[in-house]
């Protein structure tokens, strides 16, 4: 049985008053839900107020992102071991706005996946197609190649203790939601492309769905087999929609 995860990538949003107000909204509310792994991604500059304000919950916290290496002259980046140092179990490693808007291809991405397990960090690997891709009938080989460039370059080994999160890019910050079936579809490919590797690391491994997750359409994502959870974007700056998604991964 893989437990479910809700996690809340907070992108470049929020002031540290805010990130105040919402990260005790959340602990608060929080306190029932021992059922469901609830993990929020916050900016880096709000990483010292998540240890401090849920360092005696059951929340955890990580990075958006981290650049290889220990230390050295990197202006603007931060290190795997900086984010450990901030209490950061996770981190998350090639968002498709990484992928997009920083073109950060699958090399690069592949490095950063083994530098995030080098300091012991649990990635999130991010995979998805564009509208283009999916309409041209490319959503598999895409999924596919995103996943073997990591597989290829660290391991199958390193998917152990990894978690991976179908964001359709057509799907992120508009609205528009990957039916039930359609985000199945593509879990249960990811699941098989591992399975070519290692069948029980991919039997494991925990694959969610992020693309307009909201409390109206939660349950229905989490009920089927193969979605272990969700990566929210936007719905995780409100505490109540957040809560109500984490809720919503309770009971199915
Ligand atoms: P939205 O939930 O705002 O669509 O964002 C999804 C996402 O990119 C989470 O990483």
């Amino acid at each position: 049985m893989r437990k479910k995860i809700v996690a809340g990538n907070w992108k470049m949003n929020g002031s540290r008053y805010d990130a105040h107000v919402l990260l005790e909204s959340i602990k608060q509310g929080a306190g029932t839900l021992s059922g469901v792994e609830i993990i929020i991604f916050p900016s880096f500059v709000y990483l010292q107020q998540c240890e401090e304000t849920l360092a005696d919950s059951l929340i955890s916290w990580g990075g958006q992102n981290l650049y290889l290496g220990r230390a050295g002259a990197f202006t603007g980046e931060i290190s795997g071991a900086m984010l450990v140092d901030y209490g950061c179990q996770y981190v998350l490693i090639g968002h498709s706005e990484r992928r997009h808007l920083f073109y950060e291809d699958v090399n690069l991405l592949a490095a950063k996946y083994k530098a995030a397990q080098y300091v012991g960090l649990q990635p999130v690997l991010c995979v998805g197609e564009t509208i283009e891709e999916r309409e041209a009938g490319k959503t598999e080989s895409i999924i596919q190649q995103q996943l073997a460039s990591v597989v290829e370059a660290a391991s199958i080994d390193a998917f152990r203790q990894a978690v991976i999160a179908y964001e359709p890019v057509w799907a992120i910050g508009t609205g528009l939601t990957a039916t039930p079936d359609q985000a199945q579809e593509i879990h249960a490919f990811i699941r098989q492309v591992l399975a070519a590797y290692h069948p029980g690391i991919a039997q494991s491994v925990r694959i969610l769905y992020g693309g307009s997750v909201k409390p109206d359409n939660a349950k229905s994502l989490f009920a089927m087999p193969d979605i272990d959870g969700g990566l929210v974007g936007g719905a995780s700056l409100d505490a109540k929609a957040f809560l109500a998604i984490c809720q919503a991964a309770m009971y199915t």
